[in-house]
C-alpha cells in the first residue's frame, strides 16, 4: 500500500517536530512545577537538571532539524494560503526555530554566570563552565530567559490554534502534512 502520495513533511522533520514538541512541554513542566518540592531537595534538583537537559536536547535537535529542513523543504498547502497567512505562518515558524536556539543558550549562560552547574545525568560530574560567575549578569540573563519563556506560551499557543483552525476551520491539508 502506498501512503506516500499525499504531500507531507519528510519523515525526519515529522518525527523531530513531535519529539521536540514533547521536549518543550517537558522543559516547561519541569521548571514550572519545581515548587512541588522543597528547596535543596534531591527531587527539586532532579526537576531543575531535567529542565536543563530537555533544553540542551532541544538545542542539539534544532540544528539537525534545520539541516533537514533546508535539504527537504516544506510541502505545499492545498488549497494555497493567501499572502497574509503565508507570511504570518513563516514568521511564526522562524520565531519558533530561533526560540529552539536562543532559549538554551540563554539558559546555559544563566547557569554559568550564576555559579550553578549542569550535571551529567546519573553522575556527579558537572559540565565545565565556560564563563566566570557574575551574579548581576546572571540575574539579567535569567530575566530575559524567563520573559521569552512567558512570551512563547502565546506564540506556541497561536501555532497550535492555527494548526487546528487550518484543519477544522479552513479544511486544508496543513496538519495532515505533519502527521
Ligand atoms: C527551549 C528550551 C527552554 C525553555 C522553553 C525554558 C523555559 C524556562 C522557563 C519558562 C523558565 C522560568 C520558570 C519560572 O518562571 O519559574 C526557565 C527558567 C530557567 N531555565 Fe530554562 N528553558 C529552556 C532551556 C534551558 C536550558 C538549556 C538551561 C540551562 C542549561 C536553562 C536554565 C534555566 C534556569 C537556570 C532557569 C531559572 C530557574 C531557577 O530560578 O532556578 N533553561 N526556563
Ligand atoms: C498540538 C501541538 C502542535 C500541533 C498540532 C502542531 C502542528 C503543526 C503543523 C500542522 C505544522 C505545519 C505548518 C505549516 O507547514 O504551515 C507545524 C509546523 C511547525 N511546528 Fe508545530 N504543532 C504543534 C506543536 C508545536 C510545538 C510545541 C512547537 C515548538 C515549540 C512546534 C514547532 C513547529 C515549527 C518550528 C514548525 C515549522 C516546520 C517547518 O516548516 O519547518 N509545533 N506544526
Amino acid at each position: 500500500m502506498n501512503t506516500t502520495q499525499r504531500p507531507r513533511y519528510a519523515p525526519t522533520l515529522r518525527r523531530l517536530h513531535w519529539l521536540m514538541a514533547v521536549l518543550i512541554l517537558l522543559a516547561y513542566v519541569l521548571i514550572e512545577q519545581r515548587g512541588l518540592f522543597q528547596r535543596g531537595s534531591a527531587e527539586r534538583a532532579m526537576m531543575v537538571q531535567g529542565h536543563y537537559w530537555m533544553g540542551i536536547s532541544i538545542f542539539v535537535l534544532a540544528w539537525w532539524r534545520l539541516g533537514s529542513r533546508f535539504r527537504s523543504g516544506a510541502p505545499p498547502i492545498t488549497p494555497a494560503l493567501d499572502q497574509f497567512s503565508a507570511v504570518l505562518a513563516k514568521l511564526t515558524h522562524l520565531a519558533l526555530y530561533a526560540f529552539f536556539i536562543v532559549m538554551p543558550i540563554l539558559g546555559m549562560l544563566t547557569v554559568w554566570t550564576d555559579g550553578k552547574q549542569v550535571m551529567l545525568p546519573l553522575t556527579d560530574i558537572a559540565l565545565p563552565a565556560l564563563l566566570p560567575v557574575n551574579k548581576d549578569l546572571a540575574e539579567n540573563l535569567e530575566d530575559i530567559h524567563k520573559t521569552i519563556g512567558s512570551v512563547f506560551y502565546w506564540v506556541i499557543g497561536l501555532h497550535i490554534v492555527a494548526a487546528f483552525w487550518h484543519h477544522y476551520g479552513r479544511h486544508d491539508d496543513t496538519l495532515k502534512r505533519m502527521l
